[in-house]
């Protein structure tokens, strides 16, 4: 974080403490720039920032003042989906947003990729280099089943902060999350079985399980706390399910971080009904709170949680680094991977090994977290501005996404459809349903920096939205 946002964000926690009320003067840019040992363009920075966020005014001659205080917009209700096993449909829609990745003019705000810009990366390019000049032999040659070593060793290390003792011995390597799931998934359902997922819950999981011929059956999902456990185990008393898919940790597309209890409370269900639990921790790491969340696999004893993971959202997706902590399920997955895969790529693993073991990984995250967490809270700032009344918006507990619901009537399909020729890109709710709900709601990728080309879109998209809710 520059020392401006940094600055920013201590005055505008003052003033969301109450330190500063509402039509009070703030310190002069002098004073502040004294007080703090910071430039007096830094302080005006920061002022220009909080002003932006409409936390302050500037009065001409005067200074500036705390600004009125605006009621946030309130969080979305708990879903409530079609509570029936069904076949995944969308995949024209999210053809449609893959498709987008080609145009380099559009503005993704409908991807989920990360910020791979900032210098804290710097040091994996370094490695990358090193790789291949000094082991162009291990670069060139296959790579165990499992994986490289050095690199499950690395994980084990990482998953320590989430809670969980494993050892390399216990992790496969796979090309990336979603490749993750798809172990995990073939390693214990057939085609035709039922697979429970939090509503709205990640397109490319959905996809994924239409794929693999797996009905889908959408569980109401509470933007705070995460999954209905009470929904769940009706759910599960009235379908033979395989399993449920859960994002407990800076969820996607809703952002919340399961309440400690509910991850017990959800796993002490799947032992009742013997289940299994496919853990998804890919935003896990990006939890705004240090130390991050535990995993349910933290708590798991018997071996039924499949954890997946990659570093996609923490460092970059072109690296295809993910990985599963298949429990019980190790030799089942380790033979689908053979089966479906074969072997990884080992530059990337070993690039990747060596930036966690230098403890670039832990700074480059420690930095992200408080980059997605303040732009995240400029990007509410904008949707709250420019968006009709009578919207709810989630408010993240880590990650970088955003999910608005808006009035009923409008549809995120269609307004979808009249910002591609301004070249603006969302991702319409519809996709995040195994049927299509929610086409009120999108989700908006907040990873994308704060520049005055992104806030002039999501102005766009505001006029847009005011449109279609008076046609
Ligand atoms: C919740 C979730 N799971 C899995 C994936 C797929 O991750 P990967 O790109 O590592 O395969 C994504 C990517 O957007 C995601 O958001």
């Amino acid at each position: 974080m520059t020392r401006y946002q940094h600055l920013a964000t201590l005055l505008a926690e003052r003033i969301e403490q109450g330190l500063y009320r509402p039509g009070e003067k703030l310190p002069s840019v002098r004073s502040l720039s004294q007080e703090h040992g910071v430039s007096i363009s830094t302080v005006q920075q920061s002022y220009q920032v909080l002003e932006n966020l409409q936390l302050i005014t500037p009065q001409p001659r005067s200074g500036y003042f705390v600004a009125p205080r605006k009621a946030q917009p309130p969080v979305p209700a708990m879903s409530r989906p079609v509570q029936r096993p069904v076949d995944v449909t969308q995949w024209d829609e999210v053809l449609t947003l893959l498709d987008a990745r080609t145009d380099k003019a559009i503005i993704p705000f409908g991807g989920g990729a990360p910020d791979i810009t900032q210098p804290t990366l710097k040091p994996l390019w370094r490695e990358m280099n090193r790789v291949i000049q000094h082991q162009l032999h291990d670069v060139l040659s296959y790579d165990t089943l499992p994986g490289r070593r050095e690199l499950r060793e690395q994980i084990a290390r990482l998953m320590l902060d989430g809670g969980t003792s494993l050892s390399a011995d216990d992790i496969v390597i796979a090309s990336g999350c979603h490749a993750a799931l798809t172990l995990a998934l073939l390693a214990v359902c057939q085609p035709g079985d039922i697979v429970a997922v939090e509503s709205p819950c990640y397109y490319g999981t959905m996809q994924l399980l239409r794929g693999l011929d797996i009905k889908a059956i959408e569980i109401p999902t509470d933007p705070n706390a995460g999954i209905s456990i009470e929904a769940l185990e009706l759910a599960l008393e009235q379908w033979p399910i395989k399993g449920v898919i859960l994002v407990p940790n800076c969820n996607n597309p809703l952002g919340f971080i399961m309440p400690e209890a509910r991850k017990k409370a959800v796993l002490s269900l799947a032992q009742r009904h013997d289940i299994v639990i496919f853990e998804d921790d890919i935003y896990g790491e990006l939890a705004t709170d240090y130390p991050r969340p535990s995993t349910i696999k933290s708590y798991d004893i018997d071996g039924r949680v499949l954890f997946c993971s990659s570093v996609t959202k923490t460092v970059a997706p072109g690296l295809r680094v993910g990985w599963i902590a298949p429990g019980r399920y190790l030799d089942r997955v380790l033979h689908k991977k053979y089966a479906a895969i074969g072997t990884n790529v080992p530059g990337t693993q070993l690039a990747v090994a060596a930036f966690i073991r230098d403890g670039h990984y832990h700074r480059h995250v420690r930095r992200m977290r408080q980059v997605y967490q303040h732009q995240l809270e400029t990007y509410t700032c904008w949707v709250r501005q420019y968006f009709p009344c009578g919207i709810c918006v989630t408010r993240p507990q880590g990650g970088y996404l955003l999910w608005v619901e808006l009035p009923e009537t409008v549809d995120m399909v269609c307004v979808s459809r009249a910002l591609c020729q301004l070249k603006v890109q969302i991702a319409p709710g519809s996709l995040f349903s195994a049927s299509g709900k929610y086409r009120n709601c999108l989700r908006l990728n907040c990873a994308l920096p704060l520049t005055e080309a992104n806030r002039e879109a999501i102005k766009h998209l505001g006029v847009a939205i005011h449109n279609a809710l008076e046609a």
